[in-house]
């Protein structure tokens, strides 16, 4: 059977505008281009998963609108179940409006029914958590999700990874029962005010962009070289490293071959515009790692 992974989390409908020239407080710049497709870093991580091969489920909400109707059919296009989607009557689905400019990005999340990925609403899913190989979640949804889900999987024994982006304070029952944790570098620095910071530096498989991935294996640091690509867009590189590596550990996969594998699929994933749209297959990413395309 194809591993499995649950991912609790964001689905959203990402607003791209392209632009020359970001706008200064108070400005109105002439943009370039202006497109629209599937984001939210729960969805982008299920993605990801899938086409590693991982049977995954998406435990989330979107609103009663197009948006909501289009991602859900993205999702299962990818062979995603989406039984345990809700749709929210009278809130909008998340949307994140994202400014792309040749080196900066920015982007505005506006959760809409993200926020309705209550504790309760998990909750009628237990048996879906209980029966996974691997829960995997982001700060898209509300903390207090985030906790009660951490309770379900620890009482299962079910192994939990935790994307803590964008970054929030996190309650220290989390920091303690997660499995991993992956942190780019500026939420790792939040992370390290933590006073338990040292108590939980070996769960860390932080990701550093072009430069790869460090994580801790037996007391001692490893570091995962970066790939030399063509960089066309890296809104969801995170995510892509994030699914496949869920994907992977929930096959039995080891962790430092879980993190090459991870950190492959990541860096083929930014070639492509879009979050979804350059993330890999399994065969690709082994392509990639054996012949370096
Ligand atoms: O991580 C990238 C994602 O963050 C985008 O797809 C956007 O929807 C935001 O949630
Ligand atoms: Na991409």
């Amino acid at each position: 059977a194809k591993p499995k992974v649950c991912i609790i989390g964001s689905i959203n409908m990402d607003l791209n505008v392209t632009t020359n020239k970001m706008p200064m407080q108070g400005e109105t710049v002439l943009g370039d281009k202006f497109f629209t497709n599937p984001g939210g870093k729960g969805a982008n991580q299920a993605v990801a998963a899938a086409r590693m091969g991982a049977d995954v489920n998406v435990i989330g909400a979107v609103g009663e609108d197009a948006f909501g109707q289009k991602l859900r059919q993205n999702l299962a296009n990818e062979g995603i179940r989406t039984e345990s989607i809700e749709t929210i009557a009278d809130v909008s689905t998340g949307t994140a409006t994202i400014i792309l400019s040749e080196n900066d990005n920015r982007i505005i999340v506006a959760p809409g029914a993200n926020n309705h990925v209550t504790p309760e609403l998990v909750a009628k899913q237990r048996e879906l958590i209980e029966e996974s190989d691997i829960i995997l979640m982001q700060l898209e949804v509300p903390m207090e999700t985030i906790v009660s889900t951490v309770k379900i999987a620890e009482a299962s024994d079910v192994q939990v990874i935790l994307n803590p982006a964008p970054f929030q304070p996190l309650p220290e029952s989390v920091l303690k029962k997660t499995a991993y944790m992956t942190p780019n570098e500026i939420e790792l620095a939040s992370m390290k005010e933590y006073p338990m910071y040292e108590s939980i530096r070996q769960k860390m498989i932080v990701t550093r962009g072009g430069k790869g991935v460090t994580f801790v294996e037996n007391g001692a640091e490893n570091v995962i070289g970066g790939h030399c690509v063509q960089v066309t867009d890296t809104t969801g590189a995170g995510d892509t490293f994030n699914g496949a590596l869920a994907g992977e550990l929930a096959g039995g996969t080891n962790l430092p071959d879980a993190v090459t594998m991870a950190n492959a699929a990541a860096a083929l994933s930014v070639s492509k515009l879009g979050a979804q749209s350059g993330m890999p297959s399994k065969q690709d990413v082994q392509r990639f790692l054996q012949e370096g395309k």
